[in-house]
């Protein structure tokens, strides 16, 4: 008898799922897979708001995460659902906000993790991704210093479950 293999389950949660979450996503996953557990991590993002389903990131987080090696274009935005939570073990909100009106969706039944990203890594001293939309290059290069530091500390956490 072979057992299954273990496997995860992580979903980022912005506002839009245009800028952070999918950056997270990407960075993520090209962590994972450069652990070799890509084959074992289903990882995707959502956003709270409705407004841009269906939309690619926004063009500045594609440009400034594809400096880094990251490739944002194939991706698309849609909303969180409910069935989420049945789907994914690990739920992680970019800001307080998200954070909130996650939980107010979280149905009783869910065991998994529901927390902030940024509380895996609590050496970097701030607990929120800020929104970069609204402003200038900086913030997006803010946004994947805090998401890359913050993706080798969840992987860290979560790899030890798929190694068996
Ligand atoms: P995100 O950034 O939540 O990181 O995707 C935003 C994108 C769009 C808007 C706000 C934040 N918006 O208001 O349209």
């Amino acid at each position: 008898m072979t057992r299954p293999e273990p496997r995860e389950s992580v979903l980022f949660v912005c506002l839009g799922n245009i800028c952070r979450s999918p950056t997270a996503e990407a960075v993520f996953r090209e962590r994972a897979a450069r652990a070799g557990l890509g084959d074992r991590v289903l990882v995707d993002s959502a956003g709270t708001g409705g407004w841009h389903v269906g939309h690619p990131p926004d063009r500045r987080a594609i440009a400034h995460a594809a400096r880094r090696g990251y490739d944002l274009a194939p991706l698309r935005a849609r909303q969180v659902t409910r069935e989420d939570f049945r789907r994914f073990g690990w739920i992680l909100a970019m800001d307080e906000d998200n954070l909130r009106d996650l939980a107010a969706m979280r149905p009783d039944a869910f065991g998994g993790h529901l927390g902030l990203m940024l509380d895996v890594a609590p050496s970097l001293g701030v607990r929120e991704v800020p929104d970069p939309y609204y402003g200038g290059g900086e913030g997006f290069e803010r946004v994947l210093d805090l998401l890359e530091e913050a993706s080798e500390r969840l992987l860290e956490r979560v790899a030890p479950g798929l190694r068996g």
